[in-house]
């Protein structure tokens, strides 16, 4: 996620933005910058690469005087990492800077309409776009120029904004994405999250959506998006630094896992439009997308898991044989491609070795390859002949939560796009499930509300030796990663099983009270997953249910049950695996293991 400071005061704010973004840096970037008003102008200076690079070019910032500020370090979204795409951004006339965290959903058909007023663009950011369209509104009263552009943008976004023809103020703007603004006796300060201005004030204003918020040196006024000014209270932060950086959670795992209706929602809004999906980088028209005969679908781990997701999605509504493979045994067995083959690699750091090799193995056979990535700029990404981002910023954690559940909505959004291009899928059907895809987060919100119910079931098994989890179709994949959440950051042994092939051989392990959780979300199986609960309880098995809402007959073969909202049988998915998530947390931190950094594992395997 990008990180905003500002600083307004009777210090030189380079230097309080520099320690400010430095707080920042666990947020994950990939360039960063600042823009400081010097008494007569707005400078800026920006670059690609680390915080230390700025650092040096500023000379810690001593090249940049002035008391007024705004600094960014910038998580790429929309265009490469690059010095000309890093924030700020001016406008035309540099009379405007901006730094932005979030996503602009309408920002091409805005940039359209700007280009077409003579307006030119330097980056391929979504952020330039703010920029230029404050310059549009702006008659010369700022509060009036920002709340024109908060009625015309779609989507989420945090803004520090400098105006030139104001330098004695600071504007900062929120909608979805977080920013908050504090004071001291020697300024006021903007910030996307406590722990770039901890060391200034534990006294915070967190702001609402749809607020604007001006600060002066020694006094801050807020309002609303009709310019109505507004009273907040202040919270006091008694976090330590070290947990603020967390965001007041335990573990970077647990913070990740409480944003991911957010990056659900923000790898899924940008490609509905009205009542169809447009998924831009696709880069295939429909004539190429009938043209599909069989889709290969090659990744690691996790995204291995939503790839087997999608193979029962993908293979259920559009109706195209699908094949899902490890990228560490497609890049060496030689694999047949034929005519007609979409390559499909996913991939959250977009740099796993095995994972790379068989994006270029596809592409030396002659096929395209579409990258379903999280960073943007990475080898996967630069390389694959499409990509489509999962929006689920930084993942710091290496057990994947956030990045796995936003992949799963790509390739859900990819499944009914593919369907309904095909006639696969009626239009009723087709609005319906995009119904439920919307309703997702909100679902996911309250699965997540249940943690403590979760977290004193997952405490009886701190101690456990073997666990099991077991499914059929969709229910399987799940279970494989309800499984390596489990195993990876526990150390506890852990198999997910096909639930109808546990009786050919496994189901000789199960013991006198063996966990075994069922995953039971498929309702045309549930009969059958049913029945592989009663055969491991008949050997000794303790047996978690996880099923939908209404499905009480499960308590008649399960010892604990929970229970996910309706939703269509593909999305599935979605919410299982919020629960699983959470039991292997739980079970990781009452063994006392390093949840956000297990022993052995790495963020991304780059080697093979
Ligand atoms: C999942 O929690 C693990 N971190 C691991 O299995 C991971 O999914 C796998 O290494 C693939 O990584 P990638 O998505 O960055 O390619």
């Amino acid at each position: 996620m990008c990180g905003i400071v500002g600083y307004i005061g009777s210090h030189q704010a380079a230097p309080v933005i520099l320690e400010g973004l430095s707080k920042l840096e666990y947020r994950g970037y990939d360039s960063a910058g600042m823009a400081v008003f010097d008494g007569k102008k707005i400078g800026i200076c920006k670059s690609v690469g680390r915080l230390k690079v700025l650092e040096e070019l500023t000379h810690g910032g001593a090249t940049m005087p002035g008391t007024v500020g705004i600094g960014h370090t910038r998580w790429a979204t929309h265009g490469a990492p690059s010095n000309q795409n890093a924030h700020p951004h001016y406008n035309q006339e540099e009379t405007i800077a901006v730094v932005h965290n979030g996503i602009i959903e309408n920002y091409l058909p805005l940039r359209e309409k700007l280009v077409s007023k003579g307006y030119q663009f330097v980056s391929d950011t979504d952020t330039e776009v703010v920029a230029h369209l404050i310059d549009y509104y702006y008659k010369g009263n700022p509060l009036e120029a920002i709340t024109k552009v908060m009625n015309r943008v779609q989507g989420s976004y945090a803004l520090g904004i400098l105006f030139a023809e104001h330098p004695d103020q600071i504007f900062a703007v929120r909608k979805d994405s977080p920013l908050i603004v504090g004071q001291n006796e020697d300024g006021c300060f903007i910030a996307s999250d406590v722990p770039a201005i901890l060391k200034y004030t534990r006294k915070v204003y967190f702001i609402e959506n749809q607020e604007v918020v001006r600060l002066r040196a020694d006094h801050m006024h807020f309002y609303t998006v009709d310019e109505e000014e507004i009273t907040k209270e202040p919270v006091t932060i008694d976090w330590d630094a070290n947990a603020a950086e967390k965001g007041g959670y335990e573990h970077f795992m647990l913070k990740e896992m409480y944003e991911q209706p957010k990056t659900v929602t923000d790898t899924l809004m940008p490609r509905i439009k009205g009542n169809d999906i447009v998924i831009e980088e696709l880069g295939m028209g429909d004539e190429e997308i009938k043209a599909i005969r069989k889709i290969f679908i090659v990744a690691c781990g996790s995204a291995y898991h939503a790839g087997m997701t999608a193979k029962y999605v993908i293979e259920g509504i559009a109706r195209i044989p699908v094949e899902v493979d490890v990228a560490s045994e497609f890049r060496y067995r030689n694999p047949i491609l034929e005519e007609g083959t979409m390559v499909v690699v996913i991939s959250q750091s977009g740099e796993t070795a095995d994972s790379l090799a068989a994006l270029r193995e596809s592409q030396k056979l002659g096929h395209k390859v579409l990258g379903i990535v999280n960073v943007v700029g990475s080898s996967i990404a630069r390389e694959a002949d499409n990509v489509m981002y999962t929006w689920a910023g930084p993942e710091i954690a290496v057990a994947t939560t956030k990045a796995y559940s936003a992949q799963l909505i790509a390739l859900y959004l990819l499944a009914m796009k593919f369907a309904k291009v095909r006639g696969m899928l009626k239009e009723g059907e087709f609005r319906s499930m995009l119904g439920d895809l919307k309703r997702l987060p909100g679902q996911i919100e309250r699965l997540l509300a249940n943690k403590q119910r979760i977290q004193r079931f997952a405490n009886r098994y701190i101690g456990a030796k073997d666990v099991f989890f077991i499914g059929r179709g969709i229910d399987f994949a799940i279970s494989m990663e309800g499984s390596l959440k489990l195993k990876e950051i526990s150390y506890i042994h852990s198999e997910a099983y096909a639930a109808g092939e546990l009786k050919h051989g496994t189901i000789s392990l199960i013991e006198e009270g063996t966990l075994v959780a069922a995953v039971a979300t498929q309702d045309a199986l549930f009969q059958k997953t049913l029945s592989n609960m009663v055969e491991v309880k008949a050997r000794g098995a303790f047996v978690l249910a996880v099923t939908n809402e209404g499905n009480t007959d499960i308590e008649k073969a399960a010892d604990y049950c929970i229970y996910i909202p309706r939703t269509n049988p593909y999305f599935t998915n979605s919410l299982a695996i919020i629960p699983l998530q959470l039991f292997g947390y739980y079970v990781a931190v009452g063994k006392g293991c390093d949840v956000d950094k297990p022993r052995n594992l790495a963020k991304s395997v780059t080697v093979e």
